[in-house]
C-alpha cells in the first residue's frame, strides 16, 4: 500500500506546509480483503452520446449481483456537486479530472471497484490518473463511438446546439477529444448493445482476477 500521500503524480505543487503524512492501522490491504474483492478504476473516456454511462450503469448493476462493493462517479452527476463551479474550458476540464481522479484514488484505498465516466478528453490526465495509481489498479476503457453516431444519437439534444453555436467548446466540435493510445479495454460501441459490452468487461476482469473472491 502506498505509506505517503506521495503525489508526485500530481500536476499541483503542494501549498501546505507543517503537515504530515499519518500512516493508519487499517489499511487499503486490510479494507479489500473485508471486501474481498481486488480494489480498481474503471475508467471510461470517450464522447459525450457515446455510451460511457449507459454502460457504466449496466456494469455497475452486474459488478453489485456478483457481490462486489462499487460506486460509480459520473461526469454529468459530479458537476451537480463537488464539481458545480467548473465549466468546459480546457482548465476546468483539468481540474475536473483531477479532482475525480484523486477522488476515484480514496475511493480505491476504502477498497471499492469505482467506475469513473467522464468524457475526461485529454490524454495527459487520464495518464495522470492512472500515475496516481498503482499497478494494475486503472484500468482504461474507451467507448469507441465514432462522433457521427454521437451526434446522430443526440441524447441531450446538445450536439445540434453545439452546431447551431449555442453552446461554445463542445467536445468534438470546438473542443479537442484524444483518445487513447493504449487502453485496457475498447468497446464498440456503435455495433453493440450496453449489457453485451458490460459483459466484454466482466470478461476482461475475470481474466485479470477482479472477480474472485479475495480472502
Ligand atoms: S469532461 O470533458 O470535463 O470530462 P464531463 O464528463 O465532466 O466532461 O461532462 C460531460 C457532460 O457534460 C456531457 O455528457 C454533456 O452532457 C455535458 N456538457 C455540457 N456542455 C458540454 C461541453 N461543452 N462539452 C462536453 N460536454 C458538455
Amino acid at each position: 500500500m502506498t505509506s505517503s500521500s506521495d503525489t508526485a503524480a500530481s500536476p499541483l505543487p503542494q501549498q501546505s506546509s507543517n503537515v504530515e503524512w499519518h500512516g493508519m492501522k487499517i489499511d487499503k490491504t486490510l479494507r479489500a480483503t473485508s471486501n474481498g474483492q481486488k480494489p480498481c478504476v474503471l475508467w471510461f473516456t470517450g464522447l459525450s452520446g457515446a455510451g460511457k454511462s449507459t454502460i457504466a450503469d449496466k456494469l455497475e448493476q452486474k459488478l453489485y449481483q456478483a457481490g462486489k462493493r462499487t460506486y460509480l462517479l459520473d461526469g454529468d452527476n459530479v458537476r451537480h456537486g463537488l464539481n458545480r463551479d467548473l465549466g468546459f474550458s480546457d482548465d476546468d476540464r483539468v481540474e475536473n479530472i483531477r479532482r475525480i481522479a484523486e477522488m476515484s484514488r480514496l475511493f480505491v484505498d476504502a477498497g471499492l471497484i469505482v467506475l469513473v465516466s467522464f468524457i475526461s478528453p485529454f490524454r495527459a490526465e487520464r495518464e495522470m490518473a492512472r500515475a496516481l495509481m498503482e499497478d494494475g489498479e486503472f484500468i482504461e476503457i474507451y467507448v469507441d463511438t465514432p462522433l457521427t453516431v454521437c451526434e446522430e444519437r443526440d441524447p441531450k439534444g446538445l450536439y445540434k446546439k453545439a452546431r447551431a453555436g449555442e453552446i461554445k467548446q463542445f467536445t468534438g466540435i470546438d473542443s479537442a477529444y484524444e483518445p487513447p493510445q493504449d487502453p485496457e479495454v475498447v468497446l464498440k460501441a456503435d455495433r453493440h448493445g450496453p449489457d453485451e459490452l458490460a459483459d466484454q468487461i466482466i470478461g476482461f476482469l475475470e481474466e485479470r482476477s477482479y472477480m474472485m473472491q479475495w480472502r
